[in-house]
C-alpha cells in the first residue's frame, strides 16, 4: 500500500505575508490527515520560513529545483546541501517549466535528480508531454524517455527513495485536467515500464499527478489504481482548495 501524497508546487507566488498565512492554515488539515503526506515546495527565498511555520507539525515542504553543485563559483543557485539545512524533504526536478524555459535537458535533470539524491533529498521527477505529442498520440514514448535518461544515469534502486510525477505539459495552468483515464493509462505505463528493471520499485514508487489538479478533479484522480496523489500548483496557493484536495486524498482510502 503506497501512502498517498499531496504537494504543493508554489511556483513563482508567494509574499511574506501570504506565504505566512497560507502555512499557517495548512499545518491543521496537514495534522488531521494523517494517513496522507501533505508538503509545500516553495521558491528558494521563503523555506526558511515554511520550516519556521511548519516546525513540529506533519507539513513537509522541499524545493521547486536544485543546483547539481554543492558549492562554489555559480551565482544564483542553491545547492542540494542548503536545502536540506533548511529542513527540506523533496526538491522537484525536471519540471517542464524548467526544461522549457531554462533549457534542462534529460541529463541535466538526472544530474539533479542524482545531487538532490545524494544530499538526503527524496527527488520529485517531472515527466510529461506537450499538447503536440498528446495528440500525436505519443504521451507514452515521450514519458518513457524522460525516465529511461534518470534510470540509466541513476539506476532503478535510485527509485527507492524518489517520486515521480506525470504531469503532462497541456494540462498545466490551463484548467484541462486529463481525465482519470487518460493519466491512470500513463501512470499505468510508467509503473509497467519500472517493473521491466524491478517489480519492487515499480509497486513503491509513488507517482503523483500534475496539471489543474483541483478541488473538483482530485478526487476522480486519486481514485485510480496507479494515482497515488498530486503535485499541484494553482490550487496549492488557496488553503481551502488545497485542504479539500488534502482530504480527497484521505477519502480514497
Ligand atoms: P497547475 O496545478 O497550476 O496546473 O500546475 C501544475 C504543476 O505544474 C505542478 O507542478
Amino acid at each position: 500500500m503506497r501512502t498517498p501524497l499531496v504537494m504543493g508546487n508554489w511556483k513563482l507566488n508567494g509574499t511574506k505575508e501570504s506565504v505566512t498565512a497560507l502555512v499557517k492554515a495548512l499545518v491543521q488539515p496537514a495534522n488531521d490527515n494523517s494517513k496522507v503526506e501533505v508538503a509545500v515546495c516553495a521558491p528558494a527565498i521563503f523555506i526558511g520560513m515554511v520550516e519556521e511555520l511548519a516546525k513540529g507539525s506533519a507539513l513537509k515542504y522541499g524545493s521547486e529545483d536544485v543546483d547539481v553543485h554543492t558549492s562554489g563559483a555559480y551565482t544564483g543557485e542553491n545547492s542540494p546541501a542548503m536545502i536540506k539545512e533548511f529542513g527540506c524533504k523533496y526538491a522537484i526536478v525536471g519540471h517542464s517549466e524548467r526544461r522549457a524555459y531554462h533549457n534542462e535537458t534529460d541529463a541535466v535533470v538526472a544530474a539533479k535528480f542524482k545531487a538532490a539524491q545524494d544530499a538526503g533529498l527524496i527527488p520529485v521527477l517531472c515527466i510529461g508531454e506537450s499538447l503536440e505529442q498528446f495528440e500525436a498520440g505519443k504521451s507514452n514514448e515521450v514519458c518513457e524517455t524522460q525516465l529511461k535518461a534518470v534510470i540509466d544515469a541513476c539506476g532503478i534502486a535510485a527509485f527507492n527513495n524518489a517520486v515521480i510525477a506525470y504531469e503532462p505539459i497541456w494540462a498545466i495552468g490551463t484548467g484541462k485536467t486529463a481525465t482519470p483515464e487518460i493519466a491512470q493509462d500513463v501512470h499505468a505505463n510508467i509503473r509497467k515500464l519500472l517493473a521491466k528493471y524491478d517489480a519492487d520499485v515499480a509497486s513503491k514508487v509513488q507517482i503523483l499527478y500534475g496539471g489543474s489538479c483541483n478541488a473538483k478533479t482530485a478526487y476522480d484522480l486519486f481514485k485510480q489504481p496507479d494515482i497515488d496523489g498530486g503535485l499541484v500548483g494553482g490550487a496549492s496557493l488557496k488553503a481551502p482548495d488545497f485542504t479539500t484536495i488534502i482530504e480527497s486524498a484521505t477519502k480514497t482510502l
